[in-house]
């Protein structure tokens, strides 16, 4: 039987305190025996995710500022193929992009920097030309975050190279299983921070949290509490609100938290607010729900109205659709609710149970706010999938 190279303490910890995740540390994740392989590729599909507590503000090396929790979506997702060919200098990076099958050179600085932050757990990146190529099921700058899904299915991929060059067995044990996914997420965590809520389903927090045992600044983790039944299946309508250019990125936004006026209240209220979802979701408690998921979205949009330079990301459209969800709930009683990303976009979030009659709301009320009428249908889901390996 072939043996992983993993280093012996990560297994041990692994095995004998599955739990205690916040022991573990970046050493945990550097691999340092591998073998040589000439060729070869790998295709994971990795979804897309929506924070309901969000992280927003984070410190050097991608560590948040605060823990989130975020629903793994379903239909919105990247799938990527990787092919490696070995290179006779392992000189710089080498790799090319291709979006929908055309070249995406603007693509390269963000996978580039990706790769200098992960060389240490992956030494192998630069023994071979990669060629990546990638699509998404969510239309191009639909303005919905692909840096979420495609991070993740690219380390994915990166993982499944790793698992190939230690020589493992094709099924892995639980304990080398966990390890897979922790590191996934770990090297995901380092192209996107949100990227590392993606690799698994259907909740994840990421970041330290003192009433969640597992929880990791290195890597995001199933929820590992009790979730009622009404939490089952969430649906997602994204309304595609503003489809153009993200009018600040996302490092940017985190870079305006530092030396914000309210940050220390904010990330104090963000570790407050999943403390009591934990409750929430045990009790099926659908109000509560509401309006931490919508205060939210709300602090997230004022953090960017009150930094300096200061945003406004919402669009009049956004504001409608908002105050139309409100006044549909007052008038019928539905818990149907709104999230934001850092942008015009909103995600209209309602239980399984009242699809029928949010999905009328939707198409008779708030699509008229679409740009060009676009929105999309999404529920909660399950995680990354490997689609293939060559
Ligand atoms: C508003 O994960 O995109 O979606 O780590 O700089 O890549 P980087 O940021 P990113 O930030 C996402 C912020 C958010 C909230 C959230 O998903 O928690």
């Amino acid at each position: 039987m072939k043996v992983l190279h993993y280093k012996i303490q990560n297994l041990v910890k692994l095995v004998s305190l599955p739990l205690q995740n916040s022991y573990m540390t970046e050493t945990d994740f550097v691999l340092d025996q591998y073998s040589q392989i000439d060729s070869g590729s790998h295709t994971w599909s990795s979804p897309s995710n929506i924070a309901l507590v969000k992280y927003w503000g984070k410190k050097d090396n991608q560590i948040p500022a605060n823990s989130s929790i975020s629903f793994t979506l379903d239909n919105c997702k990247t799938v990527t193929t990787l092919r490696y060919s070995k290179k006779d200098h392992a000189d710089d990076f080498s790799f090319e992009v291709f979006l929908d099958g055309d070249k995406k050179d603007s693509f390269k600085p963000k996978i580039e920097t990706f790769f200098k932050r992960i060389e240490a757990y992956v030494p192998f990146l630069r023994d071979y030309h990669f060629v990546i190529e990638t699509a998404n099921t969510f239309p191009h700058s639909s303005g919905i975050a692909s840096s979420a899904s495609g991070m993740s299915a690219l380390a994915l991929c990166l993982m499944s190279i790793e698992k190939e060059l230690i020589g493992a067995n094709v099924i892995l044990s639980e304990a080398e299983e966990s390890y897979f996914i922790k590191k996934a997420s770990f090297l995901a965590r380092l192209g996107s921070g949100s990227a590392c809520r993606s690799i698994e389903g259907d909740l994840v927090v990421w970041g330290e949290h003192q009433d969640i045992q597992g929880s990791s600044d290195l890597f995001g983790v199933k929820y590992p509490f009790e979730v009622h039944k009404n939490f089952k299946n969430y649906q997602d309508t994204i309304l595609l609100v503003d489809k153009g250019e993200k009018q600040v990125s996302s490092t940017v936004g985190h870079g305006l938290m530092h030396n914000h006026p309210f940050a220390e209240e904010r990330f104090k209220q963000a570790h407050d607010n999943l403390s009591t979802l934990i409750n929430v979701f045990k009790a099926g408690d659908l109000d509560t729900f509401i309006s931490i998921v919508e205060s939210e979205a709300l602090t997230l949009h004022a953090m960017m109205m009150a930094s300096m330079p200061y945003f406004i990301l919402m669009k009049p459209n956004t504001l409608e659709i908002i105050n139309k969800i409100w006044v549909f709930r007052q008038e019928t009683g539905s818990k149907v609710c709104f999230t934001l990303d850092a942008g015009a976009n909103v995600h209209v979030l309602y239980p399984e149970a009242e699809c029928e009659q949010v999905c009328e709301f939707i198409k008779n009320e708030l699509v008229a706010h679409c740009q060009n009428g676009q929105y999309i249908c999404d529920q909660i889901g399950f995680g990354a999938r490997l689609m293939k390996n060559e």
